[in-house]
């Protein structure tokens, strides 16, 4: 008896370990090889599809040998013993290897040039913001430049009552480009001044602040998290036309970490074709050449941790842009990070 169950439990981690194996080998070496744009709707389906199977593989695995475990073990307590610390040291190689993935897709990422430096300069830039008192989460607002009672609204809501309680350790910060041609340049940059002086909680560029410009405030806000919040630990992102209940979303977010070190939340979109004709989100043939959109969450509320934020930022410096930011930010640089994109029945929010 003693002997079978040794021999299945050997059995089974051999057939574990060697699958383990050949799919990290495989993942790498179609991970690697690409350097144009390192994803289509077609491998991006295949890629999601050999992670699952990752991981379902080892999750299966992983209960077989527990099943094998409970039903064939004998009251033979030491060898139980034995066995359950085989497994536990597999359980850390398992997260180990994990990691491994983690750490070498953030690698090959960073080790390609810089070919979009988002050097833009500060208009309004509190930099002691996040390090004048320790901060756990910095709420983060992209605003349009006249879009005042909206920043007001934001000031006021419920987003007000979770950075005035204390012990959440939480700021709110709204990040702007510079006011567009079409409007009276002067006096919006006073009203921005003039609130900025008032309120001291906005963030500003020196880009055009447009529609089209969306992606350069999204990497805006990456850039400043990683540069002068970096001691918070998550960030929040909304629109400021939005209500959310915080301590709902942090909470989703404190219980994602526990099982990752880096990820986004928010509400998912997959198989999302570009749009073609006249719409707001018209994107060319030219700018996206591919017939869907990888797997990517809306720009409307997002979280993640501080050292996402950190990674998605590099990436974007290194990733040829398309000017949809949600696509290009969650779906495209996320994925180029295999950092996951998830989404929680808790982590959701309604137009006001
Ligand atoms: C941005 O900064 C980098 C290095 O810091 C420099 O090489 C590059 O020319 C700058 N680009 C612009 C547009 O200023
Ligand atoms: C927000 O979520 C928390 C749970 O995290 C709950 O206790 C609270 O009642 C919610 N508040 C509102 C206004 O829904």
């Amino acid at each position: 008896m003693r002997f079978s169950t040794r021999y299945l439990i050997g059995g089974t981690l051999t057939v574990y370990v060697i699958t383990t194996a050949i799919m990290l080998v495989s993942f790498f070496k179609k991970h690697s090889c690409d350097n144009i744009y390192p994803y289509d709707a077609l491998s991006v389906d295949r890629l999601d599809y050999s992670l699952f199977e990752f991981v379902s593989i080892s999750q299966v695995l992983r209960s077989q040998i527990e099943e094998t475990l409970k039903s064939e073990l004998p009251p033979a307590v030491d060898d139980t013993l034995v066995i359950l610390d085989d497994l536990k040291a597999l359980n850390n190689v398992m997260h180990q290897m994990e990691r491994h993935v983690d750490e070498r897709a953030a690698r090959l990422v960073l080790s390609q040039p810089v070919i979009n430096y988002h050097n833009f300069s500060y208009i309004h830039n509190p930099t002691y913001y996040c390090t004048e008192s320790q901060i756990n989460v910095i709420l983060i607002i992209p605003s349009a430049t006249t879009n005042f009672e909206k920043r007001m609204a934001a000031r006021r809501g419920n987003k007000r009552d979770y950075v005035l309680n204390v012990e959440n350790r939480a700021k709110l910060l709204f990040f702007l480009g510079s006011p567009s041609r079409g409007g009276n340049i002067h006096t919006v940059q006073k009203n921005i001044d003039q609130e900025m002086k008032e309120f001291g909680d906005i963030v500003q560029e020196d880009f055009e602040d447009s529609y089209k410009n969306n992606r350069l405030k999204s990497v805006s806000m990456l850039r400043w998290v990683s540069t002068y919040c970096s001691t918070a630990k998550f960030v929040l992102r909304t629109d400021d036309d939005i209500e959310v209940n915080v301590s709902a979303l942090i909470s989703v977010l404190h219980r994602t970490s526990h099982s990752l070190n880096n990820f986004i939340i928010g509400m998912k979109r997959t198989k999302d074709p570009p749009r073609r004709d006249n719409s707001k989100y018209y994107i060319s043939e030219q700018e996206y050449p591919y017939p869907v959109f990888p797997p990517y969450l809306l720009g409307g509320l997002l979280g993640y941790p501080v050292s996402t934020a950190r990674l998605l930022y590099e990436a974007a410096m290194r990733t040829q842009p398309i000017w949809l930011e949600d696509v290009y930010i969650t779906g495209i640089c996320a994925y180029k990070l295999h950092i996951p994109i998830l989404e929680d029945p808790e982590f959701v929010f309604k137009h006001e």
